[in-house]
């Protein structure tokens, strides 16, 4: 036994020794922990669980959603709260529509699934200003996330506050409802040093107050180390097999399994093939992992202006087994169903043993779960970055590819291997494909935005100020406005602005005169443009704009935004002109956003301009159009590739920030990603030198049969006549199945009683609801090559394959195919053959 096992034994025994002493605690709900596992209502459990943030889908969404994380083997949903959304105003709750928490907990509890409720109420999230509402700051003496009296009576209320909406509702597993979990604060260890002593005292507390909180169901504090008992500190990252949590007592719960990597406006497309993804999966179970949450399982839309940052995008796609716009992405979500299906099979042996680690040479091993009734299971991996091998393992010789794990769950037969995808006969890849309407709009209205003071509420001030804490984050935009007096016979000046950031608009004399933005991570602006002044009074209007406030890192609260200096006009006759601690004007958001041009119907009946031809690559516009809704029940997309940087609302809704014009790097793309070896998220990326994001999700239910208005803010300039809607949908499955493959995991049990010999690879399409197979692009028995949507025939070909696959299959949502020569007939005698079909769903 090696010291981990022994390690976890003694875990045991001192559990059972804490339980007799501390009955109560142990026994006080229907959720509780030893070392191995949670245990609901008295079972022990090994859970998959998957993040959806209610209020990145739509409540139309959800059961959908809900339901493919279900099929796709999920036992959990996780989400954080969204404090900020929650209480826009202190005092004063909102939990309608997309942020109806209950509803969402509710429609989970209706699936039959359990929730983690991340309460925080700091969530980071890539969402605004990490989750914290603005007006927290205003509170004298407020520090944020520290031993702050102020900070923590605000935390303590609006947690309780939740505590109690769902406990008013029954829905703690301790009342019979699916919470079975909840987190207090977030991933504070990676920033506690910046707060000192303050910050370990805060631990103390949040941990305290939680628990006071008497949910009946446990907490967790995630990447936590000094998390204090009974709170679970739980592990988040690409990899967790090394974890281990800080108590021999307490179980390893995987919170934040990244299954890619979330989007920034400028940035490269990262994402996460699914064999490391799968192997990273297997590697936790295999050394003593309970509970594992992928890191987004639908990871949706940042509508509005929930987007954290600095730059974080409108989509929040992530990579997800289920894409942003409700689609399940293969082959992620088969292969990670595949996936769950095999660690079920293993459930027994896992939740009551302790995982036993054999050696089976360099870079191998293999860790049993054994049970002395004789339950069994086994998982092999191979963590070589670059090379196959064999291994022997219980008197049996297994092959096992580079950075991968088979799944043994009889201690005998590999039933799942994480770098096999196409070893299950029901894996399907599925090809998407959007269908355009070019047909939006041809009437169109257009408004030109007010540039500088628009309003009788500006203010001015000596001096440059900081803009998060003058706009109270109440528009990404404030306007500094300043008059400067120029002598006859000036050369042409330099203007030079600094800025904390996020992006910046200049206007001279009322004409735009150049724009400049950070970066990523780094937000400071330096801009520097050569000006046109008159002699005698010119104005400077300088438009700053947030692009979602910073979410993660030490005091990042007080990180601010803004054209902080200084301000300079270079080269003037006299030098140097510093404009940084003159009298500025202010002006908080824009003329249109006060005009409500956003809504359906203004409401102060603007005078819009209007016509066929509105005016194009102008900045500072608002354009307003109708369209019909896109045929179908598919999602919708709005293709913006023709526009720069704006914000976009449909019926009202807002789709988010848009920002095509910002161009994610040239260079740094790799057309293919080897999953072997570790990952993080810059090795896998794409998209390099085109548009940070295309496409713009509008969900289906803000959209009406006719009548529907999209109104769109261009900051910088675009040709709104070439927007386009899309819908999206599968177009083709494809499978490819070897006579020599396995059976589907589902015959298991088949085959445990009949043995292997029961074997009979089979091959399955299955259309999204609503859709039927209408043909069969490719099908090919023998030796097919290539991939779905480009598969051509090998040299070995039964020629009938494609009309017995027609046969069968047309006219069906679902169809099955026996990959055997008795059914396909067989082109070449003593050769492994494989069937590889591609059908297309209308
Ligand atoms: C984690 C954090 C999550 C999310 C993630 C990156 O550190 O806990 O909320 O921000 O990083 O997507």
């Amino acid at each position: 036994m090696s010291m981990a096992s022994m390690k976890k034994l003694l875990g045991v025994v001192l559990f059972a020794l804490l339980c007799n002493f501390f009955i109560k605690q142990c026994e006080g709900g229907n959720v509780s922990y030893d070392h191995r596992t949670l245990v609901i209502n008295g079972q022990r459990r090994i859970l998959i669980s998957g993040s959806i943030h209610y209020p990145r889908s739509t409540p139309e969404m959800w059961p959908d959603l809900i339901q493919k994380s279900k099929d796709g083997g999920l036992d959990v949903i996780e989400t954080y709260v969204f404090w900020d959304n929650h209480e826009p105003v202190q005092g004063q709750y909102y939990f309608e529509e997309r942020f109806d928490l209950v509803r969402f907990v509710k429609t989970v509890q209706q699936a039959g699934l359990f929730v983690h409720l991340r309460i925080g109420p700091y969530a980071c999230a890539e969402w605004n200003y990490g989750g914290f509402p603005i007006w927290l700051h205003f509170i004298p003496g407020i520090e944020l996330r520290t031993d702050n009296n102020p900070f923590k009576k605000e935390m303590q209320r609006f947690t309780t506050k939740i505590v109690d909406m769902m406990k008013e509702e029954q829905l703690f597993a301790s009342q019979g409802g699916p919470i079975i979990l909840c987190q207090i604060e977030n991933e504070y260890e990676l920033v506690e040093d910046y707060y000192g002593e303050p910050g370990h005292s805060y631990v103390k507390w949040a941990a305290s107050m939680a628990v006071g909180l008497n949910t009946g169901v446990p907490w967790v504090m995630c990447r936590q180390g000094d998390a204090p008992d009974p709170i679970i500190n739980t592990c988040n990252g690409f990899y967790c097999d090394g974890f281990v949590p800080n108590s021999i007592y307490k179980p390893a719960l995987w919170t934040e399994n990244y299954v890619g990597w979330f989007q920034s406006f400028g940035g490269r497309v990262p994402y996460r093939p699914v064999e490391d993804l799968a192997f990273s999966v297997a590697r936790f179970f295999e050394t003593g992992g309970a509970l594992q949450n992928y890191y987004m399982y639908h990871g949706g839309t940042n509508f509005g202006r929930t987007a954290g940052g600095p730059f974080v995008a409108t989509s929040y796609d992530y990579d997800a087994p289920i894409d942003e716009y409700g689609i399940v992405r293969e082959p992620k979500w088969s292969h990670l169903k595949e996936l769950h299906k095999a660690i079920k099979l293993c459930e027994t042996a896992l939740v009551n043993s302790d995982p036993v680690h054999l050696d089976l040479g360099p870079q191998l091993e293999a860790h049993m779960y054994y049970m002395e009734s004789g339950t069994c299971a086994a998982f092999l991996a191979n963590i070589n970055d670059t090379s196959d091998f064999n291994v022997t393992f219980n008197g049996n010789t297994y092959s096992l590819p580079a950075w991968s794990v088979s799944i043994l769950p009889d201690c005998n037969n590999v039933i799942f291997n994480t770098a096999k995808i196409a070893t299950q006969s029901t894996l399907v890849q599925s090809k998407l494909i959007n269908k355009v309407y070019e047909t939006i709009g041809t009437n169109w209205k257009w408004y030109n935005e007010a540039i500088g003071i628009w309003g009788n509420n500006s203010l001015t001030n000596t001096g440059l100020l900081e803009q998060i804490f003058t706009t109270e984050d109440s528009s990404d935009y404030l306007w500094y406005t300043i008059s400067v007096e120029i002598t006859d016979n000036e050369p042409l000046p330099i203007l030079h602005v600094e800025s904390l950031g996020h992006a910046l608009h200049v206007f001279v004399n009322k004409k735009f005169a150049g724009t400049g933005s950070g970066y990523d991570e780094y937000s400071n602006i330096t801009l520097e443009k050569s000006i046109i002044l008159n002699p005698g009074k010119n104005t400077l209007d300088l438009l700053s704009i947030t692009v979602g406030l910073e979410n993660f890192g030490g005091f990042y609260d007080a990180i601010g935004a803004g054209i902080t200096g200084p301000i300079t006009l270079k080269g003037l006759k006299n030098g140097t002109q510093d404009l940084s601690m003159q009298e500025w004007t202010y002006q908080i958001g824009l003329e249109g956003e006060q005009l409500g041009l956003y809504l359906r119907n203004d409401i102060k009946n603007t005078n819009w301009n209007s016509g066929p031809n509105p005016p194009k690559n102008q900045s500072m516009i608002w354009y307003k159009t109708e369209f019909e809704a896109p045929d179908g029940n598919n999602p919708v997309a709005l293709d913006l590739v023709s526009m720069g940087k704006g914000h976009a609302w449909v019926n009202g809704h807002s789709i988010g920030r848009y920002w095509p014009a910002f161009l994610s790097p040239e260079n740094g793309c790799n057309t293919t990603c080897d999953y072997r070896g570790s990952y993080d998220q810059y090795k896998c990326v794409k998209n390099c030198g085109q548009p940070s994001q295309k496409l713009y999700h509008v969900p289906r239910s803000w959209i009406q049969p006719t009548g529907n208005v999209l109104v769109l803010l261009e900051e910088i300039g675009g040709d709104p006549t070439k927007i386009t809607f899309l819908t999206r949908s599968v177009e083709s499955l494809c499978a490819r199945v070897s006579e020599s493959f396995p059976s589907p995991i589902d015959s298991w049990e088949m085959i445990m009683k009949d043995g292997l010999s029961s074997n009979k690879p089979e091959l399955s399409l299955h259309c999204p609801e609503g859709q039927l197979i209408s043909s069969i692009k490719f099908a090919s028995f023998g030796t097919p090559q290539g991939q779905c949507g480009n598969f051509e025939h090998g040299e070995c070909n039964a020629i009938d394959t494609r009309s017995i696959i027609e046969e069968i299959c047309i006219g069906r949502r679902s169809c099955s195919v026996p990959v055997s020569v008795k059914r396909l007939g067989d082109p070449c005698p003593g050769m492994d053959k494989t069937l590889a079909v591609q059908a297309i769903c209308n």
